[in-house]
């Protein structure tokens, strides 16, 4: 019988050993978050702990005349209220140091200029929260507005453009093309909405301060707040055991860590600051709008000619935030001639920050839809023109590929769904009372592995533990680690300890760009054989152990057990005896992952994943219903760890993209800034009523140029895609070609069909 902890594989038998690698091994964490012992950063309390709430500007450009806080610091239980005026010295971050962090943590409380909507101004702390709640609604601030730039179309811009990636001579190629297609592409704001709110609580203890957080970068936290707070970095700590996700919204720290952290030090006690679901929609990032004009030639009989990618994203006053929407342009397809160009728009908005597939998946939104429409209008089917066009090398590097099997996710995803069944015409496919669409999409995501340190500790109550200083927002991480450690060690799950989530640890990455399992497996697996070789040669040097005085070369290290290899294990000693024989409590070795710069099976290759969307909608013409019903998805990530968690991810993200497809969209008001639907009831995501029948394929291949594992990670890959393959199904069976997201009802009602 299987306990809660056991991997087991489609039959249900258990899986052990090095077979763990890529079975369906159920979270380890799992247990601790369904009874609720899983402590995220609000749920830290202590003594004499006291409560912040966050006062935010109304206005979305000016300057704050004055502050009157006479009336909240006379209201019971305040303790403190800070403003610019009093929070003293906050550092900015070195430039180029920590070169990713935003505006709002760089300049906060700075100076009385307000640059957006919802800008913090104050914070007001007090015995309780409902205290502090109240007096925050009684700091009066007095604004002088000056004019703001709301506009939401990006159009009219004549500022620079950067050429990002440039090949041939995309104009010259384009004039002369046969075919052409010419067509912009918008995707508006999207707001991160991870269940766990920001929060921070601070405690301070001398000059020393711990940081209990929701960090996406425990390491990079505590380096950004040590400068922010003029600290020595030894003197900070960030812990963040649990993540309820972070979607790439907390990368980096933002201006209410500093907020939570000066007050705890001014007051003496333990101060906690939480965000509420209305401030996540202003002080802690978005998915910028791009607006991206795809222009493409090509033959009459599909082969791409010229492809010309020019986009523009929002950022806000103070940040060059690029969203990068080239990023999977140049590699994706073979094209002679290429340019991609990006500018950067400014308005009165907070700092965008990263989401989930960030630049890639804003960026494959538009070039998959034009790739559809090109197909369309040649009247080739859509997968077809994707084969003959496929990239034998990276044409943007001249690289090869290190593993790229963007055809086998095509044809294998084809014949999953049944895409020869298709009919090209419009409406041309019933079901059930209802019209049915086809679309597909390709996808694609950097893989890239990085610089991490992780330690494995053989313990002398027979219990091993793994410690790294990166963090599991929610994807299977302390999973994934644990599996490692029983592949390496033989040790069964149940003994494993994996301990993360914590600046103090060895340096690991940011729970970004889906690069954790990438990256800290192969540091794992080194420090899995440090540490064997570790405890071999002390149980030989052990009196009294059974191996005593043997030449370590004759040993092997078998689930736990040190014995000789012409042996059986049992014959040998487990490492707890051996520890125990020696006195020592433990014996540790560290390992660290070669990065993909330094690697030399990955520096000379293009490192990406792939995949496929293949989707279905059914469009009720008569009530403007449409549902996303069926996606096949194949995958391409590189090898897969954990099967169970992998296939969470993609289904995750793919229903992510159905938000993307039809849903997600963050307004404002265009006279304040401020957004109308920032609220869970107002801001649209998709829910189970919304989520299509997902099947989740995986190739499957090791990737060499990554390690031990070949593993690169499948975080971000499955939301890709998603949204251009909507809008084709929507094409497909309404007629109504949607080239700004989401597709809308209005956009529906255009469909010239009007019953089944
Ligand atoms: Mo992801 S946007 O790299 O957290």
């Amino acid at each position: 019988m299987a306990r809660t902890f056991d991997a087991v594989d489609e039959s249900g038998k258990v899986v052990t050993g090095a077979a763990i690698i890529g079975a369906r091994v159920p979270r380890i964490d799992g247990p601790l978050k369904t009874t609720g012992a899983a402590q995220y950063a609000a749920d830290y309390h202590f003594e004499r702990m006291a409560h912040a709430v966050a006062v935010q500007s109304t206005i979305p450009s000016g300057r704050i005349r004055s502050l009157d806080t006479a009336a909240a610091e006379k209201m019971p239980g305040v303790v403190l209220v800070l403003h610019h005026g009093n929070i003293g010295q906050l550092y900015r971050t070195v430039p180029g140091d920590q070169d990713a962090t935003n505006s709002e943590v760089r300049a906060a409380f700075e100076d009385e200029i307000i640059r957006h909507w919802g800008q913090h101004v104050a914070v007001v702390i007090a015995e309780t929260f409902e205290q502090a709640t109240a007096a925050a609604a009684a700091v009066k601030v007095d604004y002088e507005m000056a004019p703001a730039d709301l506009k939401t179309g990006l159009d009219g811009y004549t500022g620079q453009r950067k050429s990002v990636s440039k090949r041939g001579d995309p104009d010259a190629a384009l004039a002369k093309a046969p075919v052409k297609l010419d067509a912009s592409y918008i995707t508006p704001v999207e707001t991160h909405n991870p269940i766990e709110l920001h929060a921070s609580v601070a405690v301070w203890d001398g000059d020393r301060v711990t940081l209990y957080e929701t960090s996406q970068g425990v390491v990079n936290h505590r380096v950004v707040m040590a400068q922010v707070l003029g600290l020595p970095v030894q003197n900070v700590r960030v812990v963040t055991r649990f993540l309820g996700s972070g979607f790439g919204g907390k990368l980096f720290p933002w201006p209410h860590t500093a907020m939570a952290a000066v007050a705890a030090r001014k007051l003496g006690r333990p101060v906690k600051l939480s965000l509420n679901r209305k401030m996540m929609f202003t002080n802690v990032g978005y998915r910028p709008r791009t607006e991206q004009r795809i222009q493409l030639g090509a033959t009459p009989d599909g082969k791409l000619l010229a492809l010309r990618h020019d986009y523009l994203n929002v950022t806000s006053q103070l940040d060059d935030y690029d969203e990068g929407c080239g990023e999977a342009t140049p590699y994706l397809y073979s094209v002679a001639n290429l340019e991609i160009t990006s500018g950067l728009v400014r308005r009165h908005m907070g700092a965008p920050m990263y989401m989930r597939g960030p630049g890639a998946v804003p960026g494959l939104y538009a070039l998959e839809a034009a790739m559809n429409e090109l197909a369309d209008q040649l009247k080739m089917d859509p997968l077809q023109l994707r084969l003959i066009n496929d990239a034998e090398k990276d044409e943007s590097t001249g690289m090869p590929f290190s593993s790229r099997h963007l055809k086998e996710c095509y044809t294998v995803g084809a014949k999953k769904f049944g895409w020869e069944k298709r009919t090209p015409g419009i409406g041309s496919m019933r079901r059930d009372g209802k019209i049915i669409g086809w679309g597909l999409a390709g996808a694609s995501w950097v893989a890239l592995s990085l610089p991490c340190t992780a330690s494995v500790e053989l313990c002398a109550n027979g219990r091993v533990c793994v410690r790294c200083g990166t963090q599991d927002i929610g994807t299977g991480t302390y999973t994934v680690f644990a599996q490692v450690l029983q592949a390496k060690l033989g040790i069964p799950m149940d003994r494993i300890d994996v301990i993360l989530g914590d600046s103090a640890l060895p340096t690991g990455p940011m729970s970004g760009g889906s690069m954790v399992t990438g990256s800290v497996l192969n540091a794992i697996a080194n420090a899995c054989t440090g540490v064997m070789s570790k405890i071999v040669a002390l149980a030989a040097a052990t009196p009294g152990s059974p191996v005593e005085g043997a030449d370590v070369k004759t040993l092997a290290f078998t689930q736990g057990n040190i014995h000789k290899q012409d042996a059986s294990f049992e014959s040998g000693a487990s490492f707890n005896q051996v520890l125990n024989l020696a006195r020592l409590s433990g014996l540790m070795a560290e390992g660290k992952n070669t990065p993909s710069w330094e690697d030399p099976k990955a520096k000379g290759v293009s490192l990406h994943s792939y995949g496929a969307q293949f989707v279905e909608v059914e469009w009720e013409p008569e009530i403007a219903r449409l549902r996303v019903s069926r996606v096949v998805t194949v995958i391409d990530g590189g090898r897969i760890i954990n099967r169970r968690a992998a296939a969470n991810q993609v289904m995750g993200a793919v229903v992510m993209g159905v938000g993307m497809g039809l849903l997600e969209e963050t307004v404002y008001d265009h006279r304040t800034g401020q957004p109308i639907n920032g609220s869970m009831a107002d801001y649209l995501m998709a829910t189970c009523a919304d989520s299509p029948h997902v099947d989740v394929t995986f190739l499957d291949y090791p990737d060499p140029g990554m390690g031990e594992y070949g593993a690169r990670g499948v975080g971000e890959i499955g939301l890709a895609g998603v949204a251009p393959a909507i809008t084709a199904a929507v094409y497909h069976a309404t007629g109504v070609r949607v080239r700004e997201l989401p597709v809308r009802i209005e956009d529906l009602l255009k469909s010239d069909i009007r019953e089944v």
